[in-house]
C-alpha cells in the first residue's frame, strides 16, 4: 500500500501509547501514531511488542469505522499508515467511562460480595478521573459537574455529562452485537471523549483497541483475547509474548469481519400505479441509508392478479429474506393479496390523499383472518420498519438503528439546552 505524504506540524502531546502531530495543511485535524509497546500497570511493566501497533491501528480503524458507518459521531477521519490514523483535533475530556455488562476485574475489588459473571441489565456505568498520580480515581457524576472544565470552549455540564452516559450505552451496545456475530462476549469497555475544536461537538476519541475491552470468546472466560491475559503473565518471556501477541492477532483478524453483513436481505416495494413512484423513491432512499437494497416493481392485484403472484414468486425462489412493502391508493388490494400468499411480510404503505385518506386507510387496516401484514403511513417509517426486521439477523443495520436512536436523543437534549440558554 502506498500512503498518502502528510506534513506534519507540531508535536501536540505524546502519552504511554501513542503521540499527537498537527498537519500542517489542515487545520482541526491531527494524526495519531502508535507506539510499538504494550503497558500494563500503570507503565510498571514496559515492553517492545514488535507488530503491536500495526495490529493497534487495525483493530481502531475497524472499530471506528464500524462505528462511523454505523452514524456515531467520532474523532476518526481516516487511515494515514500502518501505524497512524487522521483524526480531528480534540480537547479531550480528562475521564474514563467505563462500561460493563458482567461483572469482573476491578469491578468485583470494589463491590466485595458480587460474584464475577454477574449480568447487568441494565449495563452498568462507571467514570473514572484520569490522574495517574492518584491511579485514576472513580467519580460521582457530582465531581464530574463539580470540576466544571472547559475545553475547546464547552463547558462540561449536566447536558454534557448525560450525552456522553447516554453515547457510551449506545457505542457498548453497538460494539456487543457486532462481537456476538463472532461469538464474543463483550465483558467491558472503557472509552474517552473529546470535543472537536472545530465544533465543539461531544465526540468519541482516542482509541478503542484490545486496550479498551475485554472479550471472552463464547462467553468463556478461560478464552479471554484481550489485554488481560498480559497483565495476567507471571513472568515476561519471549514465548508469553508471542502468546499475547497471538491473540492479539486474533482480535485483530476477527475485527475485519465485524464490518461484513451477516445476511443479506431486501426490500421489494411493490407499487400499484406509477403514479406513486415519489412515494416508493421515498421508501428505497430510506432502505438505502440503513444499507438495504430495495427493488421497485408495478403490479396490481386487482387488475392483473397472476402478475402479481408471479413476481411474488419470482423473489420467493432466491432465497433472499425479502421485506415486502405494498403501495397502492383508493383501495389497498395488494398488500392483503400479498400477505394471504407469502409467508413474508407484508408492510403496507399506502399513498393516502386528503380527500379519501380516512376511508381509504382502512382497505389496509381491516383484514380478513389470517393476515399478519402491518400498516405504516410514513414512507421513511415503513423502511425503518423493514430495517428492524433485518436488525434482528443483520447486525450493521441494528448498529445503524442504535446510533440513530442515540444521535436523536442527543438532538432533543441540545435543541432544548439551546432554547434554555435564550429564554435565560
Ligand atoms: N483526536 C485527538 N486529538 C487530540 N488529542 C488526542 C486525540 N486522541 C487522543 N489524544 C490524546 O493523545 C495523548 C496521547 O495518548 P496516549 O494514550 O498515549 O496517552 P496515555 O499515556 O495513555 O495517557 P492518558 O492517560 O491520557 O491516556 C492522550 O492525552 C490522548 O488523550
Ligand atoms: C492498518 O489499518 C488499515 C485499515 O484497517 C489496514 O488497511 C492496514 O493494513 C493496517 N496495517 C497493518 C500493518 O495491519
Ligand atoms: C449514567 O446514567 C445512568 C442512567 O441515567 C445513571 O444511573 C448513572 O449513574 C450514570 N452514570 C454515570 C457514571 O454518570
Ligand atoms: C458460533 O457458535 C455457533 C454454535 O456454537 C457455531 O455454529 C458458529 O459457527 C459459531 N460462529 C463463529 C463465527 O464462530
Ligand atoms: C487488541 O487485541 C488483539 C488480540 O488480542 C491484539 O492483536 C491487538 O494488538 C490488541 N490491540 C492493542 C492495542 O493491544
Ligand atoms: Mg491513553
Amino acid at each position: 500500500v502506498a500512503w498518502a505524504i502528510v506534513l506534519l506540524g507540531q508535536k501536540l502531546s505524546e502519552g504511554k501509547t501513542k503521540q499527537i502531530f498537527e498537519l500542517v495543511d489542515e487545520s482541526g485535524l491531527v494524526l495519531v501514531q502508535s507506539k510499538d509497546q504494550i503497558t500494563a500497570g500503570n507503565a510498571v511493566r514496559k515492553d517492545q511488542m514488535e507488530g503491536k501497533a500495526a495490529i493497534a491501528n487495525k483493530t481502531t480503524s475497524c472499530v471506528f469505522k464500524l462505528l462511523q458507518e454505523s452514524g456515531i459521531k467520532t474523532a476518526y477521519v481516516k487511515q494515514h499508515s500502518d501505524t497512524a490514523f487522521i483524526a480531528a483535533h480534540c480537547e479531550m475530556i480528562p475521564i474514563e467511562w467505563v462500561c460493563r455488562r458482567v461483572a469482573t476485574g476491578s469491578f468485583l475489588k470494589r463491590n466485595p460480595g458480587v460474584k464475577e459473571g454477574f449480568r447487568f441489565s441494565p449495563l452498568k456505568m462507571e467514570m473514572f478521573f484520569k490522574d495517574d498520580a492518584n491511579n485514576d480515581p472513580q467519580w460521582s457524576e457530582e465531581q464530574l459537574l463539580e470540576a466544571k472544565f472547559s475545553l475547546a470552549g464547552l463547558t462540561i455540564g449536566q447536558c454534557e455529562v448525560d450525552i456522553m452516559n447516554r453515547s457510551t450505552v449506545a457505542i457498548f451496545e453497538i460494539l456487543e452485537k457486532s462481537w456476538a456475530t463472532q461469538n464474543c462476549t463483550l465483558v467491558d469497555m472503557k472509552i474517552e471523549f473529546g470535543v472537536n475544536v472545530k465544533t465543539q461537538e461531544i465526540v468519541l476519541a482516542d482509541v478503542i483497541d484490545n486496550d479498551s475491552w475485554r472479550l471472552w470468546p463464547a462467553g468463556d472466560r478461560s478464552q479471554q483475547k484481550d489485554k488481560q491475559v498480559y497483565r495476567d503473565l507471571k513472568e515476561v518471556t519471549p514465548e508469553a509474548m508471542q502468546m499475547v501477541k497471538r491473540n492479539f492477532e486474533w482480535v485483530s483478524e476477527r475485527v475485519k469481519l465485524l464490518l461484513e453483513h451477516q445476511a443479506g436481505g431486501r426490500v421489494v416495494v411493490l407499487m400499484g400505479s406509477t403514479s406513486d413512484v415519489a412515494h416508493c423513491e421515498k421508501i428505497r432512499k430510506a432502505c438505502t441509508s440503513y444499507g438495504i437494497p430495495c427493488i421497485l416493481r408495478v403490479t396490481s392485484a386487482h387488475k392483473g392478479p397472476d402478475e402479481t403472484l408471479r413476481i411474488k414468486a419470482e423473489y420467493e425462489g432466491d432465497g433472499i429474506p425479502t421485506v415486502f412493502v405494498a403501495v397502492a391508493g383508493r383501495s389497498n388490494g395488494l398488500g392483503p393479496v400479498m400477505s394471504g400468499n407469502t409467508a413474508y411480510p407484508v408492510i403496507n404503505c399506502p399513498p393516502l390523499t386528503p380527500d379519501w385518506g380516512a376511508q381509504d386507510v382502512w382497505s389496509s387496516l381491516r383484514m380478513p383472518s389470517g393476515l399478519g401484514c402491518s400498516t405504516i403511513l410514513s414512507p421513511e417509517a415503513a423502511a425503518q420498519f423493514a430495517a428492524q426486521i433485518f436488525g434482528l439477523t443483520d447486525h450493521l443495520v441494528w448498529c445503524k438503528l442504535r446510533a440513530s436512536m442515540l444521535n436523536t436523543w442527543v438532538s432533543l437534549k441540545l435543541a432544548d439546552k439551546k432554547l434554555q440558554a435564550c429564554s435565560l
